[in-house]
């Protein structure tokens, strides 16, 4: 979710989030993106959608959803509607023990064997901190004779630009461990004081694309040595988690992993993993 200073208004004019307005808007993000934001959520909706409402010139979130009801299922505002409903919070090295999953257990297993190039794909990535996490470890750790490559996809494309420019404010430094500076991060001069950007020799591993949990397409079949699915799953119900994990469970490779939120759990969903440890899961041979 970005937010756009114009358009914002003074909380004493914010339009009232009628209820059947509010039961349009979770139905249709549900059916897009699979987010189930339940009439709970009336406060993020309300939020979220108050400066869209009036970008698109419209008084009321009422008069919003008559003009979304008349739109075909490729308009633009579509991509404006679900940006604005997705919840991008991430870091760098966020639930480090993944990493050190990686580090101890994936990577020098892999390493017996003859591939030369470890895939990995982050489902879900946001801005890019869990990609540019995986190829900062996957840099450090992989011998000179093998390399990586990542695929890092997101339904919303505003935080795929964000990644793609891998810029980031200073503030986001202290969440990279300090051996990484030197060898990762590029800090801003003159106008880009404040900011630092991914080096190059990253950032050409890296692939952003926009993809959709829910849809039908994949990114292959048994390509990926890991998979990372990470604080998404949360926001689905027992049905789309089943339809997700079924799909990721192809894309990997015989004795790939899968590495989802601490949070999350498969609980409750007949499954074909194996657990390999807390939140990661292997696909048998
Ligand atoms: C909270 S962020 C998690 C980012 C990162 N994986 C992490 O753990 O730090 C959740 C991301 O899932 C994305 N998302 C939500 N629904 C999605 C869908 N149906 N397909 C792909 N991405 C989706 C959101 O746009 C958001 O960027």
């Amino acid at each position: 979710m970005t937010a756009t200073a114009s358009g914002m208004f003074n909380a004493s004019t914010t339009p009232n989030l009628e209820e059947e307005d509010l039961i349009y808007f979770c139905k249709v993000i549900e059916d897009r993106a699979g987010i189930s934001l339940k009439s709970t959520k009336r406060d993020l909706v309300r939020t979220r959608l108050r400066s869209r409402v009036t970008d698109t010139g419209f008084n009321s979130y009422g008069d919003y959803r008559n003009y979304l009801m008349t739109l075909p299922k490729d308009h633009a505002e579509w991509e404006n509607f679900t940006n604005l409903l997705t919840t991008n919070k991430t870091d760098f090295f966020r639930e480090p023990k993944h990493f050190e999953y990686l580090v101890q257990k994936i990577l020098p297993e892999w390493l017996k064997n003859k591939e030369r190039t470890f895939k990995v794909w982050s489902a879900a990535s946001s801005t890019g901190e869990e990609a540019f996490t995986l190829a900062m470890v996957l840099a450090r750790y992989l011998p000179k004779d093998r390399d990586f490559k990542i695929l890092a996809t997101d339904i919303d494309t505003d935080v795929l630009s964000t990644a793609q420019n891998s810029v980031y404010p200073i503030s986001k430094k202290p969440e990279i461990p300090s051996e990484y500076y030197t060898p990762c991060i590029d800090l801003g001069k003159g106008d880009a004081r404040g900011w630092f950007r991914m080096k190059p020799h990253l950032r050409e591993k890296i692939i952003f694309k926009q993809h959709n949990l829910i849809d039908r397409t994949s990114p292959g079949n048994g390509v990926f040595d890991l998979v990372v699915c990470r604080n998404v799953l949360i926001y689905f119900s027992p049905d789309t988690i089943d339809f997700v994990q079924k799909k990721i469970f192809t894309t990997v490779k015989p004795n790939g992993y899968l590495f989802i939120g601490h949070s999350e759990s498969f609980q409750g969903i007949p499954h074909q993993w194996s657990s390999a440890g807390p939140s990661v899961f292997r696909k048998g041979s």
